[in-house]
């Protein structure tokens, strides 16, 4: 574990791990402050992500600044958003069990250092890693789970929205939930 930002996120550059270094154009660390309160979840760098080695700058990325923008929260103010997975699997194949073994140490220091009172989980497969294995992430988005202090919560990954539109509405209901639970328990996102 690291205690200083600088340090993790140098050391992290240098990650040759797993095989995914090898393929990868940029390792995508992660964007925002890192003194948010309130941290996001993804799962991994797709194409855009990789040539830009900045994570959510695809379509799906423009959604997610939307919705953020609509509860008043944005990527280079006041929250951090970072991936379960830091580096492209080649032609967007799912991460294989080793390679997120490998990785998330990086995200565990990364939230350790940035000790935010929210995280929400973009998509069932970082809800899985970070709210519990079993989550149903249709019947149990927009719910906050108490973990060891730590509100955490899941939506639905920005890609499944462009997918299934008609989804977008209850998704947006789990931005407010997040903006009251904000004005509740956070001090300096606003
Ligand atoms: N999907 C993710 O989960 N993360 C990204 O950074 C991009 C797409």
């Amino acid at each position: 574990m690291y205690d200083n930002w600088e340090d993790l996120k140098n050391a992290c550059y240098d990650c040759k791990k797993c095989g995914l270094c090898e393929t990868r154009t940029n390792l995508v660390f992660g964007v925002g402050n890192p003194q948010a309160e309130v941290m996001f979840i993804g799962e991994g760098p797709g194409e855009q992500e990789d040539l830009k080695g900045e994570p959510f700058v695809g379509r799906g990325g423009q959604l997610l600044d939307k919705m953020l923008d609509v509860v008043d929260l944005d990527r280079n103010k006041n929250i951090y958003i970072a991936n379960m997975v830091k580096c492209r699997p080649p032609q967007n194949r799912d991460p294989k069990p080793e390679e997120q073994e490998q990785c998330i140490g990086w995200l565990k220091n990364q939230v350790k250092l940035i000790h935010p009172k929210i995280i929400v989980c973009l998509g069932r497969i970082s809800a899985m890693k970070v709210i519990k294995p079993d989550i149903k992430i249709t019947r149990e988005h927009g719910i906050f789970f108490d973990k060891k202090g730590t509100l955490t919560m899941a939506t639905l990954h920005p890609a499944a929205l462009l997918r299934n539109p008609t989804q977008k509405p209850g998704a947006m209901e789990d931005y407010f939930k997040l903006r009251d639970k904000i004005k509740e328990i956070c001090k300096h996102t606003y």
